[in-house]
């Protein structure tokens, strides 16, 4: 049997926060899970309906900025390990407003540390602080085949990325300083169901749905290494269990996409799903001014991980996009509840932008 944790995940109500609560929720009826979030636009609690009444999981609505009020959920709890999510997550939106970016990822993630580290009192035995990060910190790779390890230096260009880079500076820090034990993870891109239709795979689902043009940045030419969510959150369980304090591990899915590729894979696969004849909504494709410091390649060595913790993904990337993309079908209320009202004003306002 399991040792019975209290485990504090915070951005349980976004997109991955949200299957790492349910995996861990699910597979741990002994452990007591407490997801705290801010529910900021980013975050719904309609993303964890099938769990919210399990007998092993609780709701604490709070900003990680608030020390306070996290020393207290970390008392209330008697928290033992933190999987810490929290973020402001968009590139786009940091472009825009890098402050809050600044505060949430950074400061916020300062105030978690100094929060556990207070709690815990330099009794580090049985405590864990995991921080999840994002492989944009190591930068952009040219077409040459190379990828990031764990070695890769870091080389964050865009604002988001850049307090991504301070918040694991920071978790390293704290171990190094005071010897807390915290493991670093560095993912690639995530797709999958619940992810805030600002992104670019619900964002054209979505879209190809409602005849609206599918705003492809430059060329397309930029290529990510996409991961299906669940597997992230499978790697993140294999991580807290069995990772060595300390450590750093990548984790991504071996699955590079060229933007303009991955986007005719999305619309052919939902023109199959509606029932549309091939080909349908290739003319909703249209050519946008780039991102400012649009990265382009990232690419994921994944071996440390899968050599040392036995971890790989699991699904194939036909079947992880025809799953994500019936579930966007499936679950159109889902996407007007946050589509709809302010959401609306803001990307009417950045795509017009553009
Ligand atoms: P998301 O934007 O969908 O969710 C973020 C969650 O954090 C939301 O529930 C939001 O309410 C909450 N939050 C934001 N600010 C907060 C605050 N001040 N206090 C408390 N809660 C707050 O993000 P996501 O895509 O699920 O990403 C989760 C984590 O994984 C982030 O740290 C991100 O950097 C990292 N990551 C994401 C990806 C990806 O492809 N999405 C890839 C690698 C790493
Ligand atoms: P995104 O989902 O925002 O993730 P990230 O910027 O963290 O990689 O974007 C994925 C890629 O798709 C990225 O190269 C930017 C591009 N993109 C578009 O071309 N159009 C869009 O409307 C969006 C949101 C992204």
């Amino acid at each position: 049997m399991q040792k019975k944790r209290h485990l504090l995940i915070t951005g349980g109500a976004g997109f991955i926060g949200s299957h790492v609560v349910r995996l861990f929720v699910n597979k741990y009826p002994d452990y007591e899970i407490i997801n705290l979030d801010k529910l900021t636009y980013a975050g719904n609690l309609a993303n964890l309906k099938d769990i919210e009444s399990r007998p092993n999981y609780r709701f604490e609505k709070c900003d990680i900025c608030d020390f306070d009020a996290v020393c207290n959920i970390f008392r209330k709890y008697d928290i033992d390990g933190v999987i810490h999510l929290a973020a402001e997550s968009h590139v786009d939106r940091s472009i825009k407003d890098p402050f809050t970016f600044a505060k949430t990822n950074v400061l916020g993630t300062l105030s978690m540390l100094q929060a556990a580290k207070t709690y815990w009192n330099n009794d580090w035995e049985g405590k864990l602080f995991y921080h999840i990060s994002t492989d944009e910190v190591y930068g952009a790779l040219e077409f040459d085949g190379s990828m990031f390890t764990e070695q890769t230096k870091y080389n964050p260009h865009s604002p988001y990325s850049a307090s991504k880079a301070s918040s694991d500076h920071f978790v390293r820090a704290f171990h190094d300083t005071y010897g807390m034990p915290t493991i670093v993870t560095n993912c690639s891109n995530n797709y999958g169901p619940y992810q805030f239709p600002e992104k670019l795979i619900p964002l054209f689902i979505n879209n190809i749905r409602h005849h609206k043009p599918l705003p492809v940045y430059g060329k397309g030419e930029n290529v990510r290494d996409w991961l299906f969510v669940e597997d992230h959150a499978k790697a993140i369980d294999t991580i807290f269990h069995n990772g060595k304090i300390a450590e750093t591990y990548n984790i991504g899915g071996f699955n590079e996409w060229k933007n303009i590729d991955l986007i005719k894979v999305i619309i052919k696969t939902v023109d199959k799903l509606l029932g549309n004849p091939e080909g349908t909504s290739l003319d909703l494709i249209t050519y946008v001014t780039d991102r400012s410091g649009h990265d382009l390649r990232y690419a994921i060595d994944a071996t440390k991980l899968k050599n040392e913790l036995g971890w790989e993904p699991s699904l194939q990337f036909e079947e992880g996009i025809e799953k994500t993309v019936q579930w966007y079908l499936d679950n159109q209320e889902w996407l007007d509840n946050i589509t709809s009202g302010e959401y609306e004003k803001y990307y009417d306002e950045m795509y017009n932008q553009r």
